[in-house]
């Protein structure tokens, strides 16, 4: 969290009073969800099974500090192997942009190299009771994007637009390929947040503000992930998925990152829970609690939902694993102490620096018998049964399981194909003016924009590191810009392409001019935003870029010069009054207002946020020798676009429903066929 002023955090605190009041009850006494029928049994079928009696039997054997070893999980620069050995920790992660040795560069040899130690370390229980293998989890959000030269799939909300389960699924499968050859057992996704004000910095996480779209597509990615039950469940190559954030994380008042959701009861289950309904089905082990509160209270301490919803009306039985020190955030709580989470159903603590002064505290409310053993044992029966439904129990040192160690698979050609195939089956075509698309490559092209060439721009958040910033081309081995991805297609077809991003210099004569612009990557709460205004985005972007220059003692360039963002327009209007067609491809992690680029663009295609394979924009804007296009448009709209940057959040049952162009929406270069 960033640091916040004085005054604000007392504010804060201040508001938050009658929470922390509810907080301290006895969760076994809070309120119990009203309807039963809002949380309805979602249990796989066929059921999965278990050994009981095996977990029995490890539970027997373990000592208390074993026990709460196994409920903690700490991150990989601050748990070193000796580590895992004394305190027997239940699980690793690493957290965004947090890489073997601190090294940006690492290969997947050197992350496997460390699973492998982290695993032997985990097995040597020097004679103490059972060795439990360590799970480790990572952020595979869009592919397995903290790792260099990985697969970068579009972004869940480019996902929502091609509203595809079948291709999901093929994801979700892809990327599991490629977290088990690093040795890692288990991705911190789908999230199933349903964005309902796109103010919010992690709309482009979920699949769309539409509940139907969420359950089907969340349901395809842990299908994809882990297998389907009764087939090939967790079986070779595949990887334990989390439900996440449970719940209501897409809509907190204002889309404030980690806000409270104020919705009634019903509308917290049917809408922010469609897609845990479904999950749940499909057999999700993992469900990770949820920053946000509901109605003032922070999930992380809600009985009701955690352990009555979740646990025994929905049926669940895997694991609710914390978010990031998500427990401190509790009132009754502190980062290193909370009793209060593992009361109301938190069965692992995702506690990554201070696991180990957690580990003393818990320990001792356990001996003081303030955390009833039996709410200890079920948390760490959870934690066991979700071990050995991955096969872990009896699994071999990371390196020695299938796939693992085949480095080929990080970045596969038929991984990127399939990312290409997602992005093109993503844009959505919101303008076309006079049929300007598909062009012909037979012409002279010009490219504009610093964005059409940078990965990270296309790749967004999440995409080696957290914010998805401080990287340049060279992070991303493998991977096509837009831009190459044009000049391909061009050169290829018999015309030529220039790049122009941006600058002094004047743009050179073309035949037709191709505009890429968007929002800068970031991540989380980085990400909010007051309003949907793209110009402004900009404006916030260059202060941002240029306090940082600043800090480095590097001269600020003056708004308006090199590379401020609103040079995309200016060359927009140039082109436009020289008669060049403009076709603008606009990247972003929401929709956002950008009145004036319609206007002054023949043709606009949003993009969302595509990943690495940059080449798939191009494979829709250029039509094939015959003329004829070589693949359509079949994105359609996940979100609603708003008319204008203040308007209220726009969803299909607001009302009045006037969005610039609603859900569903997209064009195509043929139309339907119209029925009988
Ligand atoms: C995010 C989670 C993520 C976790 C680990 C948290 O800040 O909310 O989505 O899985 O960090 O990186
Ligand atoms: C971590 C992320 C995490 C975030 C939470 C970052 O430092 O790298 O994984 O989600 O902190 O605030």
């Amino acid at each position: 969290m960033p640091r916040l002023p004085a005054a604000l955090c007392a504010a804060l605190l201040a508001l938050a009073a009658p929470a922390a009041a509810q907080e301290a009850a006895a969760p076994a006494e809070a309120a119990a969800p009203a309807g039963l029928e809002l949380w309805p049994r979602s249990t796989p079928n066929p059921p999965l099974p278990s050994d009981e009696a095996r977990i029995d039997g490890l539970l027997s054997r373990m000592s208390l500090s074993a026990k709460v070893g196994q409920i903690l999980m700490g991150e990989i620069q601050a748990v070193t192997p000796e580590d895992l050995r004394r305190y027997r920790l239940g699980a690793l992660l690493n957290g965004g942009g947090s890489w073997p040795g601190l090294n940006k560069a690492a290969t997947p040899a050197d992350w496997l190299a460390l699973a492998d130690r982290y695993y032997e370390a985990s097995m040597d229980a020097a004679g103490e009771g059972p060795a439990i293998p360590v799970l480790w989890g990572t952020d595979a959000v869009h592919g397995h994007n903290n790792v260099r030269g990985a697969t970068l799939f579009p972004h869940n909300i480019a996902l929502g637009a091609a509203n595809n389960p079948e291709l999901v699924r093929q994801i979700g499968r892809a990327t599991a390929r490629e977290v088990v050859a690093t040795g890692i057992d288990w991705t911190f996704a789908p999230t199933l947040a349903v964005p309902q004000d796109d103010r919010w910095g992690r709309t482009y996480e979920g699949f769309s503000e539409s509940p139907d779209i969420v359950a089907r597509l969340g349901e395809a990615a842990v299908l994809g992930l882990q297998g389907a039950p009764g087939e090939d469940f967790l079986g070779a190559g595949r990887v334990l998925a989390t439900a996440k954030h449970f719940i209501g994380d897409g809509g907190t008042a204002n889309g404030k990152d980690q806000g409270d959701n104020l919705a009634d009861e019903a509308e917290l289950a049917r809408l922010h829970g469609a897609g845990y309904r479904s999950t749940l089905r499909a057999g999700v082990q993992t469900v990770m609690a949820s920053f946000n509160s509901w109605q003032g209270r922070k999930l992380h301490g809600h009985h009701a939902l955690l352990t009555v919803a979740l646990k025994q009306r929905m049926g669940f039985d895997g694991m609710v694993l914390g978010d990031w020190n998500g427990h401190e955030q509790l009132k009754v709580c502190s980062v290193d102490d909370c009793p209060a989470a593992l009361l109301a159903g938190v069965d692992m603590f995702m506690a990554p620096h201070d696991w180990k002064a957690l580990h003393q505290s818990t320990l001792r409310h356990v001996k003081a018998g303030r955390i009833p053993m039996e709410r200890l044992d079920d948390a760490v029966r959870r934690v066991l049964r979700v071990k050995l439904r991955a096969g872990l129990l009896d699994a071999k040192r990371p390196s020695e399981r299938p796939l693992a160690g085949q480095s080929g698979l990080i970045g596969h050609p038929e991984h990127r194909a399939l990312a290409r195939r997602a992005v093109r089956e993503s844009l959505v075509l919101l303008k076309n003016e006079g049929g300007v698309l598909p062009l012909s490559p037979r012409q002279r092209v010009l490219v504009v924009g610093q964005a059409a060439d940078r990965i990270a721009v296309q790749a967004g958040g999440w995409s080696v590191t957290w914010q998805g910033d401080q990287t340049d081309n060279a992070d991303f081995p493998g991977a096509t810009s837009i831009w190459r991805g044009i000049q391909q297609a061009v050169t290829a077809g018999g015309g030529s392409a220039e790049f122009h991003g941006g600058g002094a210099a004047p743009l050179p004569p073309a035949d037709v001019a191709i505009l890429v612009f968007g929002e800068p990557p970031y991540a989380e709460f980085e990400g909010d935003r007051g309003d949907l205004d793209f110009e402004a985005q900009g404006g916030a972007w260059y202060l941002r870029a240029a306090r940082a220059l600043h800090r480095r003692g590097i001269p600020v360039p003056v708004p308006g010069g090199d590379g401020h963002l609103e040079w995309h327009l200016r060359a927009a209007h140039t082109l436009h009054e020289r008669g060049v067609p403009v076709v603008s491809v606009f990247l972003s992690g929401r929709p956002l207002h950008i009145g004036e680029e319609l206007a002054h663009s023949d043709a606009l295609v949003a993009a969302w946020l595509p990943g690495s394979e940059g080449g798939g924009v191009a494979d829709l804007l250029f039509a094939g020798g015959d003329g004829k296009p070589r693949y359509d448009f079949k994105g359609r709209l996940p979100f609603s676009w708003p008319q204008d940057a203040t308007q209220p959040p726009q969803n299909p049952q607001t009302s009045p429903y006037t969005p610039r162009f609603p859900l569903g929406y997209g064009l195509s270069y043929t139309p339907p066929a119209t029925g009988p």
